[in-house]
This record gives structure tokens, sequence and C-alpha cells, in this order.
């Protein structure tokens, strides 16, 4: 789904879809800033969540992201967001 030029799908998404979930983590710890393509193409910038969730609850969501739209089943845990967080 997505919205154009406000937010991408996950769906689909590279990020999503990597094998190493290092950049997923990092996206959701830190946030993005806006984002704006030779094209005309832009994307409204995204808030980081180091600060708004537990390492638990986002090492979970990620698993399930991963698993429902990037077919990636390795296991995240709360230690792997804490080791990014650093
Ligand atoms: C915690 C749940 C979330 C996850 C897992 C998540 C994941 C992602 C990922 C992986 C990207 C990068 C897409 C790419 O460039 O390939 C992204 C971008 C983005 N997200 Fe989120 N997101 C979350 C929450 C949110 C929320 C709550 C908002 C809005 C308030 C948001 C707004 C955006 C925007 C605007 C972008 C595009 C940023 C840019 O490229 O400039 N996200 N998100």
């Amino acid at each position: 789904m997505g919205i154009p030029n406000v937010v991408p799908s996950l769906k689909g998404d590279a990020i999503v879809m990597m094998d190493n979930p290092q950049t997923l983590i990092s996206v959701v710890l830190n946030g993005l800033a806006t984002t704006i393509y030779t094209n005309q193409q832009r994307y409204y910038a995204m808030p980081g969540f180091a600060d708004r969730m537990e390492n638990q609850n986002i090492a979970d969501l990620l698993m399930w992201i991963r698993a429902e739209w990037g077919g990636q089943s390795t296991p995240i845990s709360a230690r792997d967001i804490a080791k990014e967080k650093k």
C-alpha cells in the first residue's frame, strides 16, 4: 500500500526483504529524513522509535514484518535491537 509521495509501501520494500535485518532495525530506531528523488517524487520523514518502544516489542514487530512482507524467517532478539542502539 503506502501513500504515493508520502509513505512507501513495506510490502516489496528492499529494506524489509534484506537478509540482514540491520538496516531495518536502524530505520525503526532512528527514523529517516525526508527523501527527495530526482523525478520529483518525495517521501516525508519517518520518526525514530528508539525511545518510544521496548527492544523486545521492536524485535517482535520486525520479525513479523519480515516474515509477512519479506519472506525472511531469521529470528531477531531484544539484544539485536540493543546492539544497534550502541
Ligand atoms: C514502527 C513501525 C514502522 C516500521 C517498521 C517502519 C518501516 C519503514 C521502513 C523500512 C522504511 C524505509 C522504506 C525504504 O526507504 O525502502 C520506512 C520509511 C518511512 N516511514 Fe516508516 N515505519 C514505521 C513507522 C512509521 C510511522 C509511525 C510513520 C509516520 C508517522 C512512518 C513514516 C515513514 C515515512 C514518511 C517513510 C519514508 C521516509 C523517507 O524515505 O524519506 N513510519 N518506514
